[in-house]
């Protein structure tokens, strides 16, 4: 174990003591220069932690800031959240870091955070807005041994996951949105893209990339998305942690991937269905070269909606739909 992890454990199983840093030397093997700088370091992370000169040091709290110990602190997970954990204070787009790092190798299940992103990337080549310190923004590496055909499942299962950590954090009433927004009174919550690097036939990696408006105050909203856009933090009138959510999502997003690599990917589907409330919905889909309407009847086994439309079944699997 590396002298900073030792520290944040040491902090975290010695909440509220005084300790002399000779002590957290002596306890922990390691020089008492190494003691002062990784204290300093977790300070600059946000960390608040007393220093009195006879006394030493006492750990108050980890403040609100995100990082890679926070992180796996207590995560239980096997895969995900379990490689490397990347977190930027400000980046382009976590998608297109990640989407590097996977093409460099770096582990399925590691994790490229950001507090801040200058572009943020949406779906349709839309600009993901971003506030630092108020929401979640990451993605995710995987390598499905799964054909690309079924890669759009995972924003299934990703938006599945997400539904359950709302859930788990009170906010009962909300929909999934086809393909994987979910909305709250009808605004968007939080928003999934994915990306893919494969062959016709293997998936090299998979990006999936998550913003979530978790904490953003009501104040933040730029005018041309503050009807449409939503926080949890509104929602539930108060706000809630964001490492405590982010492990939350990732322990359920797991839990979903395992069961959707295991092949039961129609019992994901009919989770999705129950908490989608789009199934007998009258929609008008806009795809690239053309809009239509019609009535959802279904998701097929590949993620794709199925619509009744007056010329007959239309399967999408990209594109925009709004209820009409
Ligand atoms: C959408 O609903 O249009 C998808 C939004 C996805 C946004 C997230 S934020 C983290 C990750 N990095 C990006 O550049 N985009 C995704």
């Amino acid at each position: 174990m590396n002298n900073r992890k030792k520290i944040f454990e040491f902090l975290q199983n010695n909440k509220g003591i005084w300790i002399s840093g000779e002590k957290i030397s002596k306890a922990l093997g390691i020089s008492r220069t190494a003691v002062w700088k990784n204290i300093n370091f977790f300070r600059d992370k946000g960390y608040i932690i007393e220093s009195f000169s006879n006394l030493g040091y006492k750990f108050i709290s980890s403040g609100h800031g995100i990082d890679e110990y926070k992180i796996k602190n207590n995560l239980d997970t096997r895969l995900i959240g379990q490689g490397s954990i990347v977190v930027y204070d400000e980046t382009d787009s976590t998608n297109k870091q990640a989407f590097n790092l996977a093409s460099q190798g770096m582990d399925e299940g590691s994790i490229i955070i950001a507090e801040n992103q200058s572009s943020g990337k949406g779906r349709l080549g839309r600009h993901w807005v971003t506030f630092p310190g108020q929401g979640i923004y990451f993605s995710m590496i995987l390598r499905p041994p799964v054909p690309p055909t079924k890669a759009s499942g995972l924003t299934i299962v990703a938006a599945v996951a997400l539904s359950f950590t709302l859930e788990e954090f009170k906010i009962v009433s909300h929909e999934i949105k086809w393909p994987n927004d979910i909305l709250i009174n009808g605004r968007k919550a939080s928003g999934i893209l994915s990306e893919m690097k494969a062959t016709p036939d293997s998936i090299d990696f998979i990006i999936l990339g998550i913003g979530i408006n978790l904490n953003v105050s009501h104040e933040s909203w730029p005018d041309e998305i503050k009807d449409i856009a939503v926080s949890i933090k509104d929602a539930l009138d108060e706000e809630i942690d964001r490492c405590s959510f982010l492990q939350a999502l990732l322990y359920n997003f797991e839990k979903y991937y395992f069961m959707f690599l295991d092949g039961n990917f129609s019992e994901i589907i009919d989770i999705w269905k129950n908490r989608s409330g789009i199934i007998n919905k009258k929609i008008k889909a806009t795809l690239i070269d053309e809009s239509f309407t019609g009535t959802v009847t279904s998701i097929n086994n590949e993620g794709f909606l199925v619509v009744a439309t007056e010329s007959g079944e239309r399967l999408i699997n990209s594109g925009d739909i709004h209820y009409i």
